[in-house]
């Protein structure tokens, strides 16, 4: 009977207000031993300065990626060089490593982690590590393991210290039987890749924390990102073939400045979401800073535009009309992108804590080719 009681005080509280409110909130602590392992980096470790408290204390893991040097460069104009650490398994290249605060950290390893955060005071925490669709599907295990007990890691360390955690989601997080056209906040979520699968548990991992333990958990699903200095492709043949998305969108534009050719192995009437990479990191951090009473919800749909290859070829024909594209569709990345949002309604994101974004298709392309240098190429050409 004292059980049933105290499981029925259990979950009343866990449905309560956040955090509890409710006295003293339950924090899951784990065994905190010696760690095996130090922080590796002692130079960078010891750069980080101590005296800016006025402004979060911040660590982004899977730091080196397409997104987490841009969000490090975001964050460091507006709280400091030395308030933002990044971090990733990954050696630097030099100009990342001399910007600001870079640290080894593994994801698996939570001691390290522990360390890590007790160490340099982090306030904050950007969790960007994670094994992406096209890897994911190469090694599932690995995506298990990095996506899910990663996370696990994560939300412990956060829980434990008060942290705010922001995490990604994305549109890979619906699948086949969600409303494509347009996907609302709250849906059905069935994906069928590890990655998917993995994003919906770390969407639903960090709204429990948020009302179990009072984490200040926040997360935005993220469209496709496109940024000019991401690589296309990703490399490896075999993982190409998973590599469809926002890839296409960022390949037309290397191909029409080296080429002016580009085959789309999608269909020209292939609807997705998608987004320019200034808009996604200004998102974050207006997520993060967003006053929790502004927040109806824990995770949130954004979006910018919704385009299919051949409006977006349109576009870039204004430019360079002389572009030719070719569709060669491939069934395995078409299955794939079938299944995914055409257009996310991102209304609640509008609504709660004003975001918009500011980037359109036009913008989007001007401000690719610009960076790609095809205006002084174009000058000579057209
Ligand atoms: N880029 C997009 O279009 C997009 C869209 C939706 C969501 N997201 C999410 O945003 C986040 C960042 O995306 P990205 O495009 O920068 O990813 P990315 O694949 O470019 O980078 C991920 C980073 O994680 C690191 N990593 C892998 N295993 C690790 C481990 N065990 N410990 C620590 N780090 C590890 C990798 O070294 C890599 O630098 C991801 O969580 C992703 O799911 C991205």
């Amino acid at each position: 009977m004292p059980v049933i009681k105290t499981l029925a005080r259990a979950a009343k509280q866990m449905l309560q207000s956040p955090g509890c409110g409710c006295g003293t909130s339950i924090v899951p602590v784990r065994f905190i031993g010696a760690s095996p392992r130090q922080v590796a980096s002692d130079a960078s470790f010891h750069s980080v300065s101590f005296s800016d408290t006025d402004h979060p204390r911040v660590l982004i893991t899977g730091g080196l990626g397409q997104l987490g040097v841009g969000l490090a460069k975001l964050l460091r104009k507006r709280f400091g060089k030395n308030n933002i650490i990044l971090s990733d398994i990954r050696k630097p290249p030099d100009n990342v490593f001399h910007s600001g605060p870079f640290i080894y950290s593994d994801i698996l390893d939570y001691k390290n982690l522990h360390e890590i955060v007790v160490n340099n005071r982090i306030t904050w925490l950007i969790h960007y590590s994670a094994l992406l669709s096209a890897v994911g599907e190469a090694n599932v295990r690995l995506a298990r393991s990095v996506n899910i007990t990663g996370l696990h890691n994560i939300l412990d360390i956060a829980a434990e210290h008060g942290l705010r955690l922001f995490v990604p989601s994305t549109i890979g997080a619906f699948g086949p039987t969600s409303p494509r056209n347009s996907t609302p906040d709250l849906c059905i979520q069935r994906p069928r890749t590890i990655y998917g699968v993995s994003k919906v548990h770390a969407e639903l991992m960090g709204e429990y924390y948020h009302y179990r333990y009072g984490l200040d958990f926040r997360c935005l699903r993220y469209p496709g990102i496109i940024s000019a200095d991401s690589q296309p492709g990703g490399g490896t043949t075999g993982l190409f073939l998973f590599l469809l998305f926002p890839d296409y969108a960022v390949q037309i534009f290397h191909d029409a400045v080296k080429t002016g050719k580009f085959e789309c192995n999608l269909k020209p009437d292939t609807r997705l979401p998608m987004m320019y990479i200034d808009d996604c990191l200004r998102a974050t951090l207006e997520i993060l800073e967003a006053p929790t009473d502004t927040l109806s919800m824990r995770t949130y749909n954004i979006n910018a535009m919704s385009f299919t290859p051949e409006e977006l070829a349109q576009e870039v024909h204004k430019h360079m009309p002389e572009l030719q594209v070719i569709y060669n569709v491939d069934a395995i990345r078409q299955g794939i992108a079938d299944s995914w949002p055409m257009n996310f309604d991102d209304s609640n994101a509008r609504n709660d804590w004003g975001w918009k974004h500011e980037y359109d298709l036009p913008e989007l392309v001007t401000t690719m080719l610009n960076f790609l240098g095809a205006d002084s190429r174009l000058a000579s050409t057209y």
